[in-house]
């Protein structure tokens, strides 16, 4: 049985919310491995729109379960407001299950972020969700645990331990208010009997469900390029985001997974700060902006906009190793012509089709574009590849002669049915 993967394959935002959607009715288990509420996943379900930050997408499917697994870190004041959204619209959560030792986001971690970026020097350009900082006490062995968070002695012990190192930082570094862990350890005290009920041991009940040959679906937030160790580092996020993230995230070995599928736009994208090589700061960016909707889930930002970067996703192909391709936002290019990808950097005087990762380097690079023709059709409406222009189809050779992955999946639009199965 499947233990399939999808990862984006960009900076984030690729539309994985749908890729997801669509794979999570064949799915017994629907898994988040890693990030936080700095994710913003948007499913349209017959005109229906849902906004997912932490909680699995696939909870929309009544046959399947949906796990927050070790890997993530959770915000429960976000997670609360989020579970109240999803009821009033009708979703079921009885079916959802968080991990005993998934990390909590605590508002220390979203104030400390939020002090962070407010200077000048050294901004990522984050969401300020307390993502950096809660991965930062996880590594330092201070975090608080929802393990922590089901015993009232160990969870005060816990935030007392890390208040004591935190709110010195706080007040002297950055001269704010300090948080009153009493206050800190009632309101937590509560909120542990809110998500008592979902808590299990989750590695264990996925290795039963991969030993049973349960389909599992392995839901990646964020994208390769914003991987800790892989990604354009420091302007990344504080989790693995990789397929391999998906690995650490849930307790599932390496050698159980049988698909990895790579969701790309088929432009480029990037919200926050760092290099981005093929980004476009003109009318056309522009007009790609206003065509694909490009404004956060999350944080409502513009995003940055620029030409598909076949160099960037050939490196996420082999640092994932994705067994195939989902292209989204192919509609958003018809009226483009010509479209340009970039097929190398110039960098140092040389040309390279290798992606550089440094992002002190990626900034000096420059992009070499090949020029390929466009369409004018609106392709919304497409079902099979046979509807597409053929100018389209040629798009689609391209990425998957260049990146050597088999493009299984076109998405033409946000609706479940505006999805085109490359092989049916
Ligand atoms: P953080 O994850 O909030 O710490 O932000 C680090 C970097 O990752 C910033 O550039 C964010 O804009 C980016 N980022 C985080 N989450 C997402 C996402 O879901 N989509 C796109 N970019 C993201």
């Amino acid at each position: 049985m499947a233990v399939s993967v999808v990862v984006g394959a960009q900076w984030g935002d690729e539309a994985k919310g749908k890729i997801v959607d669509l794979f999570a009715q064949h799915a017994r288990y629907v898994v988040r491995y890693a990030g936080g509420s700095n994710a913003g996943h948007t499913v349209c379900v017959d005109g229906t729109t849902y906004k997912f930050h932490l909680i699995p997408s696939g909870i929309l499917h009544p046959n399947t379960t949906a796990v927050i697994a070790d890997g993530v870190v959770l915000d429960l004041r976000a997670f609360e407001i989020e579970m109240a959204a999803l009821q009033e619209q009708g979703v079921d959560l009885s079916r959802l299950r968080i991990g005993l030792g998934v990390h909590l986001t605590m508002p220390y971690h979203r104030l400390l972020d939020e002090l962070e970026e407010a200077q000048l020097e050294g901004r990522i350009g984050t969401t300020k969700r307390g993502i950096g900082p809660t991965y930062a006490d996880k590594a330092w062995r201070v975090g608080v645990r929802v393990a922590d968070l089901l015993e009232r002695d160990r969870l005060a012990a816990r935030i007392q331990r890390v208040l004591k190192r935190r709110n010195p930082t706080i007040e002297r570094v950055y001269g704010a208010k300090p948080i009153d862990a009493d206050e800190l350890i009632a309101e937590f005290t509560y909120r542990a009997e809110q998500i008592r009920p979902y808590v299990c041991d989750v590695p264990h009940l996925l290795m039963r469900a991969v030993e049973n040959g349960e389909p599992i679906l392995m839901e990646g937030a964020q994208g390769t390029l914003l991987d800790l160790d892989y990604g354009t580092y420091p302007y990344v996020t504080s989790s693995h985001p990789i397929a391999a993230g998906a690995c650490l995230g849930t307790g599932i070995a390496p050698n159980r997974l049988t698909e990895i599928w790579g969701v790309a736009k088929a432009y480029t994208t990037r919200v926050g700060e760092g290099p981005f090589p093929t980004e476009l700061e003109d009318a056309t960016g522009e007009r790609i902006r206003n065509r694909g909707r490009e404004y956060g889930t999350t944080t409502g930002r513009a995003r940055r906009v620029g030409w598909l970067d076949l160099v960037a996703l050939r490196y996420a192909a082999r640092i994932n190793g994705f067994t195939a391709l989902a292209v989204t936002l192919l509609d958003v290019l018809s009226g483009f012509s010509p479209l340009k990808v970039c097929v190398a950097y110039r960098y140092n005087g040389t040309e390279t089709r290798d992606f550089i990762a440094d992002a002190h380097a990626l900034a000096r690079c420059e992009p070499v574009y090949t020029e390929l023709p466009g369409w004018n059709e609106e392709i919304s409406h497409c079902r099979t590849l046979d509807d597409l222009p053929r100018n389209a189809l040629n798009y689609l050779h391209c990425i998957e002669e260049y990146t050597g992955v088999p493009v299984k999946l076109v998405s033409v639009g946000p609706g479940r049915d505006q999805t085109i199965y490359t092989n049916p």
